[in-house]
């Protein structure tokens, strides 16, 4: 196979770009500068501590995969990003209560020098939170252009080549598409007239793609999912991917499913709720915010356990998700998961899960990965929605009409293939013979 991609070396540094500087992002920053300095571990990033098996298992070549791509190394980044309150990213780590003073203090002169750039902030998408950083224009064009003279001082002051986003921003209420995303140009003219359903988020997408720096969206709010910024990521020539971060309860969820798949074990029900009390949390507790999250949580089951092919086992389950909001747990959710499954012959079981997760601890090597993968996708000349990054989301954009894959274990097979693919390695099919091993 000839090498399908030609891949620019990731030469001068690289701006990482978060709108939404709160719990998670904070925790990507502190994590990825204390890693740099050697105080910490980037537990959970793959970019960073996995492996690639390459050739036959017979090869022993299983480099890392951060020596086996090019990546931009943690040193070559420069973190920005946007938000309404004016907080450092050191003072925003301490209000979020993710890490521990004693070891956001290691590197506290770097997080302080992290200042919000001014939100596109046009309150009816989020409710719940008033700030003062935010910018004034006249209509939401004028706002896009703001962020896109933004993101060109950010990139100049810090002496990056290039930029990638990362949406950690909090979740928007719930929105269908209306005709204003079906194409460029009238979402264009959607900005000029303020239309109301181009949301914060949709605002500074555009003016990043514009910007030619990758967008993907960690919540599951519609940010990059519709025909306009398909649209516009082609002409741009620049990758999108999303959304919503696949972390806690759906992460188990995505871990368990396909085994009782695997194993022919039937579902009748999946009941999930959870409590956590940050400031996500808190926004969470708007139903018009929630139903947003719900949409992005409800899909899964059904896509892997495809209840149509597998009408008797599947083609009843009741699924339900709640979130509920209780200030003093912060952000160390505990998500509760009750699954009634059966077995030969009908009959009943049931598993109980009891998850104590840190949200932001396992969104934050997500983040880290994401703007380093999709870095590299830029720099390969990808463009369009990067399915192969699906591993990372809850709710994974898809080509039009096609369906989102959901199972982990498919999902790390796509993304450690294309991976092969991009460096010109063989795929790995695992069948598992003496000749194809
Ligand atoms: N932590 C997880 O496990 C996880 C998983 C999936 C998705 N997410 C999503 O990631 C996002 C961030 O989560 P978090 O825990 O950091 O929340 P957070 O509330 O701590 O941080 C979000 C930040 O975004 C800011 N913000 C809101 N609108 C903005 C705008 N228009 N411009 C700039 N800043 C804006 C808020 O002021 C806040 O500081 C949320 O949407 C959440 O739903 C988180």
């Amino acid at each position: 196979m000839k090498q399908p991609v030609s891949i620019k070396k990731p030469e001068g540094k690289l701006g990482v770009l978060l709108p939404g500087l709160g719990a998670v992002a904070t925790t990507t920053i502190a994590g990825a500068m204390l890693t740099r300095k050697g105080k910490g571990e980037p537990i959970g990033s793959l970019t960073q501590m996995g492996s690639i098996r390459l050739g036959k298992r017979t090869d022993g070549r299983t480099p890392l995969i951060k020596d086996f791509l090019p990546l931009a190394s943690l040193d070559q980044i420069a973190f920005g990003g946007w938000d309404l309150f004016p907080d450092t990213a050191y003072e925003s780590a301490m209000h979020a209560e993710v890490l521990s003073k004693e070891h956001l203090d290691l590197v506290k002169d770097e997080l302080s020098a992290i200042k919000p750039m001014p939100a596109v902030f046009y309150p009816e998408y989020v409710k719940r939170l008033h700030g003062p950083n935010v910018k004034k224009g006249a209509d939401k064009f004028e706002m896009a252009q703001q962020v896109e003279q933004d993101i060109k001082g950010f990139l100049k002051t810090n002496g990056c080549d290039r930029g990638v986003a990362v949406w950690c921003g909090s979740t928007e209420i719930y929105q269908e598409p209306t005709p204003v995303q079906q194409s460029l140009k009238a979402f264009e003219e959607g900005l000029k007239k303020s239309d109301p359903s181009i949301s914060n988020s949709q605002i500074y997408a555009y003016a990043c793609l514009r910007q030619g720096v990758p967008f993907a969206n960690g919540a599951p709010n519609m940010t990059v999912d519709f025909p306009a910024m398909f649209e516009l990521s082609r002409e741009r020539n620049v990758p999108i991917a999303g959304k919503d971060f696949k972390t806690g309860q759906t992460l188990m969820k995505t871990i368990l499913a396909p085994g009782l798949k695997a194993r022919m074990l039937g579902l009748r029900g999946w009941f999930s709720t959870n409590i956590l009390g940050n400031r996500d949390g808190e926004v969470l507790d708007d139903p018009e915010n929630f139903k947003t999250k719900e949409v992005s949580k409800l899909g899964v089951l059904e896509h892997i356990l495809q209840p149509t092919l597998n009408q008797k086992l599947y083609g009843n389950i009741y699924h339900k998700v709640r979130i509920e909001y209780y200030p003093p747990r912060g952000d160390q959710k505990e998500g509760w998961d009750n699954l009634d499954i059966f077995g030969w012959l009908g009959y009943p079981m049931q598993i109980k899960v009891d998850f104590l997760c840190r949200d932001s601890i396992l969104a934050a090597p997500i983040v880290l990965d994401l703007a380093l993968l999709m870095d590299l996708a830029s720099r390969a000349n990808f463009h369009g929605i990067q399915e192969w990054l699906s591993f990372y989301f809850k709710s994974p954009m898809t080509a039009p009409g096609l369906y989102p894959e959901h199972d982990l274990f498919i999902q790390s097979m796509k993304l450690k293939n294309t991976m092969r693919w991009m460096m010109n390695e063989e795929l790995i099919t695992h069948l598992g013979n003496e000749y194809y091993d």
